[in-house]
């Protein structure tokens, strides 16, 4: 697939597919920085680097803190202020009540650069927020916050499957990670991404109907196809999501506690049985 490169270096870049194979050689395809090195962003270090991009990794503590394991493929450990520097790309995959505090950050970002967040809220982890609870929806309220809009990709995936169930393009049931953002361009960019972390982007269109892949939709953790994608996307039924999500976060506290994520088949049950 070609895709507009982050609309600096080159104009386009070929996407490649993700795989366990040795890094490209040649140039990098794309300057990204990630805040955030956890459930979603330590699989994200590994993965981008694997596929030839040139990655730079924040947490909120520093770079000494940050894993070496993370680092196994190539990521650089930086600080918060220079792994945004001098980027095509933007990856946001912090605490949902975190993104705010980072608004002085994407501030200093150019336009062109393509803002991506993973996150998704969940008040009993995030506190409640009036806004979205009277039915804002998630990425619009970031975007608020931050002063930026983001596309918002790699939300609806469960870090577990994440992690371990990536595929090369064209394998059977290769999984689909939704993609919304309003600038088209800008979603390519993420799709081509998400394609290069071993699942297939689906263009879910503007963040006007990015409700449909937020927390507890069909679309959320139920590791489907692109072709499954579509009509999940369209089943979901706005009213029914907090009330599904707060069950599924009051399961999962109860059964594992805080801080502990579900396994991925674990939590693949739970979420068909819930969000479907
Ligand atoms: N877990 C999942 O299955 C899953 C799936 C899809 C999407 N998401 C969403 O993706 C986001 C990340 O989730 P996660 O589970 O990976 O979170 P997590 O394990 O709690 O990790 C959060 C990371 O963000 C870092 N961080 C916090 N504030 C920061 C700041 N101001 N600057 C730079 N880094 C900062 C933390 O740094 P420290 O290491 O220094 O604390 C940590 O590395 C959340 O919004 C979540 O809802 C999660």
């Amino acid at each position: 697939m070609l895709v507009p490169n982050g609309l600096r270096r080159t104009r386009w870049y070929r996407a490649p597919n993700f795989t366990d194979f040795p890094k490209p050689k040649g140039p990098a395809l794309m300057k990204i920085g990630l805040l955030g090195t956890g459930n979603i962003g330590r699989t994200l270090a590994r993965k981008l680097p694997a596929a030839g991009h040139d990655l730079k990794i924040a947490n909120s503590r520093g770079p000494d803190t940050i894993d070496a394991d993370m680092l196994g493929q190539g990521a650089r450990a930086v600080t918060a202020e220079e792994a945004l520097a001098d980027v095509d790309v933007a990856i946001l995959s912090i605490p949902f009540n975190a993104l705010p505090k980072i608004k002085h950050l994407i501030d200093t970002l150019p336009e062109d650069v393509v803002v991506i967040d993973t996150s998704n809220y969940y008040p009993g982890r995030d506190g409640k927020i009036a806004e979205i609870d009277a039915g804002q929806i998630e990425s619009e309220w970031v975007g608020e916050q931050i002063g930026r809009s983001v596309v918002k990709a790699w939300n609806a995936i469960g870090c577990d499957s994440f992690a371990t169930k990536a595929k090369p393009k064209g394998a059977p049931r290769r999984i689909a990670i939704p993609v919304a953002g309003d600038r088209k361009d800008h979603r390519e960019v993420a799709i081509a991404l998400v394609e290069d972390t071993g699942f297939d982007g689906y263009d879910a269109g503007t963040l006007a109907g990015s409700w449909r892949q937020q927390p507890a939709a069909p679309a959320y953790t139920t590791d489907l196809t692109s072709g499954e994608m579509g009509p999940a996307l369209a089943a979901a039924e706005r009213d029914r999501l907090p009330m599904r999500r707060d069950l599924t976060f009051a399961l999962v506290m109860e059964r594992l506690g805080e801080g502990v994520p579900p396994d991925a088949e674990w939590g693949l049950k739970l979420s068909r049985a819930i969000n479907m």
